[in-house]
């Protein structure tokens, strides 16, 4: 079976004013369909940059990037754009919802915006917000919603049109503690239940122990990687993480 990711010496840089900043210097990376992988590295090793690319939101200045067997080089800025839509879902710290809709209709949003909505889609809306923990809170607009429900909504509205790949990038820098391991366990049964691969960045060592494997940044490089399950002690995966981190 063809891998959900696989990133083949992907190059990208930066200009910030005289300087060209390599934001990624040739990152090797293959993810199998289904797994939950955890991208960690230090603040500036390259972590949003290769979700970006991966995500389809910036292009790779050299290397190539398969995302559901699709090459993402190959495809028109028209194609690209149908592709993230139907294709790719996305997290991000920042909830991203839109003020003015409840929580149903800013779920419904990517569909709506797709012009392919049925009733399917309602019902999958009413599953994931079941799944979620946020049915009774449907007809709420973002701000009668907490921080953690926000970003529950955010992961409905990631998966509603069913990705094979979900990109989250620290997105669960804006919670507490309580709501950020509530965020990965109703994460992981979302995904569970669609089927889908997850890739997040995170620094947390905690959130990292509810991926799969954890593979490391460094200077725009992979530099290691691990399985979760390796450690079941979280103080000894977080070592373990620095050593190939810095
Ligand atoms: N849009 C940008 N313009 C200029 N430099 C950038 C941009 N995005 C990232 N960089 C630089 O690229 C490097 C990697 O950044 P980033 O991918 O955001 O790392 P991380 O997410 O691991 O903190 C950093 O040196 C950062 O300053
Ligand atoms: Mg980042």
């Amino acid at each position: 079976m063809e891998p959900a990711v696989k990133v083949t010496h992907l190059k990208k840089s930066y200009r910030q004013g005289e300087r060209q900043v390599q934001a990624l210097r040739g990152v090797e990376l293959t993810i199998a369909r289904g797994e939950f992988v955890a991208i960690m590295g230090a603040s500036g090793s390259g972590k949003s940059t290769l979700l970006h690319l991966c995500a389809a939101l910036d292009r790779p200045d050299e290397g190539s990037i398969e995302v559901a067997g699709q090459k993402l080089e190959t495809l028109s800025e028209r194609q690209l754009t149908q592709f993230r839509r139907r294709r790719i879902g996305v997290i991000f710290q920042q909830f991203n919802l839109i003020p003015t809709l409840t929580a149903f209709e800013n779920i419904a949003l990517p569909v709506q915006l797709d012009g392919s909505f049925n009733a399917q889609h309602s019902a999958r809306i009413g599953e994931l917000l079941r799944i979620l923990k946020i049915d009774h809170r449907a007809d709420h607009r973002p701000d009668a919603l907490s921080g953690g429900e926000q970003q529950r909504v955010a992961i409905a509205r990631a998966l509603i049109m069913e990705p094979p790949v979900l990109f989250a990038d620290e997105p669960t820098g804006n919670l507490d503690s309580n709501s950020a391991n509530q965020f990965w366990t109703l994460l992981e049964d979302a995904a569970r239940a669609f089927d889908t691969t997850i890739v997040m960045v995170t620094h947390e060592p905690t959130a990292a122990r509810h991926a799969d494997r954890v593979v490391v940044l460094r200077d725009g490089q992979v530099s290691g990687e691990f399985a979760v399950q390796d450690f079941d002690d979280p103080g000894a995966l977080a070592a373990h993480y620095q050593t190939i981190a810095t």
